[in-house]
């Protein structure tokens, strides 16, 4: 990672506009706001730059509207959460460029933070379109992106205005760039990686690169199963992937050349049916799954197994469940899992970095989130990175 500039390199801001590029893309349920995490990460930033006398103007994309305007997506639908949680009257504006936003620039007050139409209504915003991000660009003096969790989007505001603006990393970006640093970066030693979740096709590239970086791997979910198969093992009725046996010997071969331990769980837990607490519910070798059973979770000794790794490693990179886990008792492995990562943590031998959307809801559910060093907000830019991919919005600050 290239050096990128900070917060703390800007000068005086009194009376400037700042574009900051936030996420704001919400989870919501008849138009309420079930989750605010994100406002919460931006708020840092949002503040320190209005503190300082900036005029704030919030950009932001909310779902996919595909370059229309959809009423049910307007961004004018967070304002009032987004003022709840800032405490600050926030302004809407119904325009991303243009006069709209000039008039509105000449009511706001130094310190007074606006709100943007969703930046998806303009076609030009997903094709980073350079007509748009001059149009935007003209109303601002500095652009600041603190959306980590869309920067692997090459957009018109994620990545466009880096290049037109001085451009900066907001205080959350900057938090997301210094950990995940430490994580994968220049980590240290030995490094384990938790990867779980239902689909080995959905995280090829992430274990590709993963092999080459870390010195443990511990698949679980149903991703175990497909590697489980692989090798010969009879997974009964689980989620399996069984074309992708070729893809996983490449995998392994790969890690082995690498020195990377791969581990897959040796004791599981099987049902005949997937429902919470099912009566044909055991805990068995992994080698005696029968042809109508279903792994769900990784059994308690194998847990222990791992837990035993992790001991020795100093750094953990999490990414996706180790079972069923929003069924119980199919959450039993990830829970365990995670408070002993939790308390290696918190006695300072471990350094913890988890993300991804399943991830981060495991991680609550187990109550051991504020424990981790680290947990990304990012879903699609926590994977691309775990991918070992540049992200777009990032490479664009480093520039
Ligand atoms: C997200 O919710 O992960 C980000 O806001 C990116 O959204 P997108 O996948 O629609 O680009």
């Amino acid at each position: 990672m290239n050096g990128f500039r900070t917060l703390d390199d800007l000068g005086d801001v009194r009376g400037k506009v700042a574009l900051v590029r936030v996420d704001l893309n919400l989870p919501m349920q008849d138009g309420t706001v079930t989750d605010d995490t994100r406002v919460r990460a931006a708020m840092p930033t949002i503040l320190e730059l209005a503190d300082a006398g900036a005029k704030v103007l919030l950009l932001a994309h909310f779902g996919r509207p595909k370059g229309e305007r959809v009423s049910t997506q307007s961004l004018s639908m967070v304002v009032g959460a987004v003022q709840d949680i800032l405490g600050r009257e926030v302004m809407f504006v119904p325009e991303v460029a243009g006069p709209v936003v000039e008039q509105a620039i000449g009511i706001l007050r130094d310190g007074d933070i606006a709100i943007l139409e969703n930046t998806r209504f303009w076609k030009g915003e997903e094709k980073n379109d350079p007509e748009l991000v001059e149009a935007i660009a003209a109303n601002g003096d500095l652009y600041v992106n603190d959306a980590f969790s869309a920067a692997h989007r090459a957009h018109a505001t994620t990545e466009g205005l880096a290049h037109v603006l001085p451009a900066y990393a907001g205080r959350s970006m900057q938090a997301e760039l210094e950990a995940l640093e430490k994580a994968l970066g220049k980590p240290v030693r030995p490094v384990a990686a938790v990867v779980g979740g239902a689909k080995v096709s959905s995280k090829l590239d992430v274990l590709k690169h993963l092999v080459g970086q870390v010195d443990h791997l511990i698949i679980g979910g149903g991703m175990a199963n497909t590697f489980l198969a692989a090798k010969g093992v009879d997974v009964g009725k689980s989620l399996c992937e069984h074309d992708l046996a070729p893809t996983v010997q490449e995998i392994l071969a790969a890690a082995d050349k690498a020195g990377c331990t791969v581990h897959l769980p040796y004791e599981v837990v099987v049902a005949k049916e997937f429902a919470a607490n099912p009566p044909s519910l055991r805990t068995c070798n992994v080698h005696e799954v029968s042809a109508d059973e279903m792994i769900l979770d990784v059994g308690p000794a194998a847990v222990e197994a791992l837990a035993d790794v992790l001991k020795t490693c100093r750094t953990l990179v999490w990414n996706g469940p180790l079972g069923a886990f929003e069924t119980p008792p199919f959450d039993a492995a990830t829970v365990a899992l995670a408070k002993i990562a939790a308390a290696l943590s918190r006695e300072g031998v471990l350094t913890s970095v988890a993300g991804g959307g399943d991830t981060v809801a495991a991680l609550n559910h187990a109550g051991v989130a504020q424990d981790f060093t680290y947990i990304s907000t990012a879903g699609g830019a926590f994977l691309e990175w775990m991918e070992g991919r540049e992200l777009p919005g990032v490479a664009a600050l480093s520039a």
